[in-house]
Parts: structure tokens; C-alpha cells; sequence
């Protein structure tokens, strides 16, 4: 049996800071505490002056997804070794509908790729075509240990959107049998008048996309999600919310569940001025500061719940300069370091850490149901960060353990962890990553 200590440190727990020790044997925690009896043959790391997070749950990212021109550039091989070395132990992906599959058939062939995957992974199912054959297959997917589902509120014409009314009807189903359903909640209607002006694909200015796509798009989005949530009493889980607006109409929905990303926190649509802004052409588009602060704030009061990184990266050749702002791919990356740029804005902000714990791991392992994850106590799995607090530097993209070659948060102040341990195995050491063995596919029940 592999027997491990880590003692001294401050664990940064989802309810409160306390100085303890934690033994791991195998993949597991056997005990957290201040007096732990060990073996002469346990290993053992002094975490003196340093801080221990539970490993980070990124609960939306898009490894290798198909776009028309090809796919986002991290396969789940080369994102998840990102992930691990800025401290994300669990990502949180989605199946691709392909036109006339069933949604198991979808399933399967996305646990294939997902299967290459170095931390531990888990599915939401992507609904983005709406029939009773679809509907029928929900509760047996549930009862398979996959309850989270996800919607397109536009995409239209990538043949991705479900109507208010079929977004009702799958949340009918899905909260019935306690699943989740998550949201990419954009109004299409809102976005349509706001992109005649533009149709003629003249325009390359990134400036447009955010032009485009209106901070109303998201509150009016937010706001029928929010009706169908008490219609239906499914759990909606608004996904990349960006703006106050929506913000604002979140908290007058009980059943709604929030999730943030890095680039909303972090970044502004200032971006899209500079040189090579096309590059941060992501939707939603980044917003205001006004919108930013907001964001902050709903971190604060607890309105927000996760923070996901929406990791869909492209290179410098994909996203060509010149192309009509329409046709530039969508996403940017931030797996790698979405806890590292966290962590120091935590420390500028003097915001509690137990907050960041929360929302980094405990909340998403609540939500999504991985009862194994998301909290340092005894029998479950041992997957956390240690930190130096000291360690506070910025983003340089030779640091990164990438095949990226374009970042977004280059520059920014950021303390990646020292050391990351992923189901009992050091997977980062001094900043380094070595893996072994490959994740596991994670299921809610
Ligand atoms: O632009 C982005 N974020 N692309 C990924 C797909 C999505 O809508 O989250
Ligand atoms: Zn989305
Ligand atoms: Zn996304």
C-alpha cells in the first residue's frame, strides 16, 4: 500500500482554515487531522508555511470539440496535462450530438476520447436536438450516473438551439428525475436584431462580436430560465454568466445555479483593441468593467457558485487575421490557469480563501453530484494542491505546460501550486508535471 503524509499545512477548507495533516493511502484520504498515527514506511511531505486547496473541478471545458473549420486545439491528452499542472484534478466536459445519433451512441463515443485524459473526467450531455426518441433516453442516462445535461438557448444556425418551450420540456424531465440542466443562456432573438447591422460580413474588428451579442441577450436568457426553473423545479445552471443584467436577474431565481468564468473576472472587451484581439473572441464576449465589478461582487455575496474555465483554445493560425468577425472560432483556453490567476486576484481583493475553495471545487462537486471530490476528509479521493504562498509571480507562457502557442492571461499575476496530487499520485512536483496512470470517468451516482 502507497502511504502518504502531508503535515503542517493550512488546508484551505470549504468552511474554514485550519492547520491539520492528511494521510493518504493508495487513492484515498484515510484521515484528516492533528494526530494521525502512520506507518514507519509512510512518505512524507512537510507543508510547513504552506496552503493545501482540494483539487480544482473546472466544471465546463471543451477539449477537441468540432467547430466548421476543424476543432479546438487541446485534445483531452495535451488540455488535461494543462490542467493538472495549474491544479485543476477534475474536469468537467461535454458529449457532441452528431446529427441522427442517440444521445448513449454520443456518449459513448465521447468517453472514447475522454478515456485519454490524465485527471479525472467527467460528461455533461449535450442536448442540441430536441425529439421524443431524446427526451425518452434522459432518465436512462441518469440512471446510468450522467444527470447533467446541457442547452443552447442560439447557435441557431449551427443547428444547436432548443426553443424556450423545448428547454421547458427537457427541464420537466430532467428535474424529475434530479438531474441537472445546464444553460448556455443567450437570448437568439436578442442576438439576431443585434447582428442585422453587420450581416454582410464586411467587418473583421473583433469589436463587432461583442456588438453583436448585447449584455439584454444574456438578462432576457436568464430571465425565462429562470420562469422555467419554478415552472419545472429543475436545478438550471446558468453557464458562463458575464454580465450584471444577468446578474441581476439570477437572484430572483432560487433554482438557478451561477458559473463565471476567469475571462469575465479577469479581462474586459478593452481586449478586442489591441493587437491581435481577434484572439479573445469567445462567446459570450467579454464585457465592461462595470460588468466585471459586478461579477465580483455576486462572487462575494454568494450569487455565483462556480468558476469554469469555458477552456476551448485555438492557436494563432486559427484564428486568422481578416476573417469577417462571424467567422472567427469561438473559445480561448484557461484550464491551466484558471486557480493560479484566481488565487493571486483573491489575495489583491483581500477575499476570503475558503471562498475560493468553494468555488473552485466544493460547489461544482455538490452540484454535479461527485460525492468522491471536492473535500479533504476521510474516503475521498485524495486529490489536492499544496501552495506556497510566497511562490506569487505572473503568467509566462514558457512556464506553461501547453501545446498552445497563444494565452489570454499572459502577463497577469498568478501562484501556480508547487505540488498537485491527483487520486494519491504526485503529478506535479515543484512545478513539474510527471503522470503515470490515466484519469478516471466519473459518474454522479
Ligand atoms: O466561445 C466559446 N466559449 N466556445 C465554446 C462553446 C460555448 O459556447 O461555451
Ligand atoms: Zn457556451
Ligand atoms: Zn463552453
Amino acid at each position: 500500500m502507497n502511504s502518504l503524509l502531508i503535515k503542517n499545512g493550512l488546508i484551505i477548507h470549504a468552511d474554514g482554515q485550519r492547520e491539520e495533516n492528511i494521510l493518504i493511502q493508495n487513492e484515498t484520504i484515510a484521515a484528516v487531522g492533528t494526530e494521525l498515527e502512520y506507518s514507519s514506511e509512510t512518505q512524507i511531505i512537510d507543508a510547513s508555511g504552506k496552503w493545501i486547496f482540494p483539487g480544482v473541478i473546472d466544471p465546463h471545458t471543451h477539449m477537441g470539440i468540432p467547430i466548421k473549420t476543424g476543432s479546438s486545439a487541446d485534445t483531452f491528452a495535451t488540455g488535461s496535462r494543462s490542467a493538472l499542472h495549474g491544479g485543476v484534478t477534475t474536469i468537467l466536459d461535454f458529449t457532441v450530438l452528431e446529427k441522427r445519433q442517440s444521445l448513449v451512441n454520443s456518449l459513448e463515443a465521447r468517453k472514447k476520447l475522454a478515456g485519454k485524459s490524465l485527471c479525472d473526467v467527467g460528461l455533461h450531455i449535450n442536448i442540441t436536438r430536441f425529439t421524443p426518441e431524446i427526451l425518452e433516453e434522459i432518465p436512462r442516462l441518469i440512471s446510468m450516473g450522467f444527470s447533467s445535461f446541457k442547452v443552447f438557448t442560439t447557435y441557431k444556425e449551427a443547428g444547436m438551439m432548443l426553443s424556450y418551450d423545448e428547454i421547458e420540456a427537457v427541464a420537466r424531465i430532467v428535474g424529475a428525475h434530479d438531474g441537472v440542466l445546464m444553460v448556455h443562456s443567450e437570448d437568439n432573438n436578442v442576438i439576431s436584431a443585434a447582428s442585422e447591422p453587420f450581416a454582410d460580413r464586411s467587418k473583421t474588428d473583433p469589436r463587432y462580436h461583442g456588438l453583436s451579442r448585447p449584455p439584454e441577450a444574456e438578462a432576457v436568457a436568464v430571465r425565462k430560465l429562470g420562469e422555467i426553473s419554478e415552472r419545472t423545479t429543475c436545478t438550471i445552471y446558468i453557464v458562463h454568466l458575464n454580465t450584471a443584467a444577468g446578474l441581476a436577474e439570477t437572484a430572483k431565481y432560487p433554482l438557478l445555479k451561477v458559473e463565471t468564468c476567469p475571462h469575465y473576472l479577469l479581462l474586459t472587451e478593452e481586449v478586442y483593441k489591441k493587437e491581435g484581439g481577434r484572439m479573445f473572441v469567445s462567446s459570450p464576449p467579454l464585457r465592461q468593467k462595470t460588468d466585471q465589478e459586478a461579477l465580483w461582487r455576486g462572487i462575494q455575496n454568494g450569487q455565483i457558485h462556480t468558476i469554469g474555465s469555458d477552456h476551448c483554445p485555438f492557436c494563432l493560425a486559427d484564428k486568422q487575421a481578416g476573417l469577417p468577425f462571424q467567422e472567427i472560432p469561438n473559445g480561448m483556453g484557461g484550464v491551466e490557469t484558471l486557480f493560479s490567476t484566481l488565487l493571486a486576484q483573491f489575495l489583491q481583493r483581500g477575499l476570503d480563501l475558503s471562498l475560493l475553495s468553494r468555488l473552485t471545487s466544493r460547489n461544482a462537486a455538490e452540484i454535479f453530484g461527485l460525492e468522491q471530490k471536492g473535500t479533504l476528509k476521510a474516503g475521498t479521493h485524495a486529490d489536492l494542491l499544496i501552495v506556497n504562498p510566497k511562490s506569487l509571480s505572473t503568467v509566462q507562457d514558457e512556464a506553461l505546460d501547453t501545446i498552445l502557442d497563444w494565452n489570454a492571461y499572459t502577463g497577469l499575476p498568478a501562484i501556480f501550486p508547487e505540488t498537485v496530487i491527483r487520486r494519491g499520485e504526485m503529478v506535479v512536483s515543484e512545478g513539474r508535471t510527471q503522470v503515470s496512470s490515466l484519469g478516471l470517468l466519473l459518474k454522479s451516482v
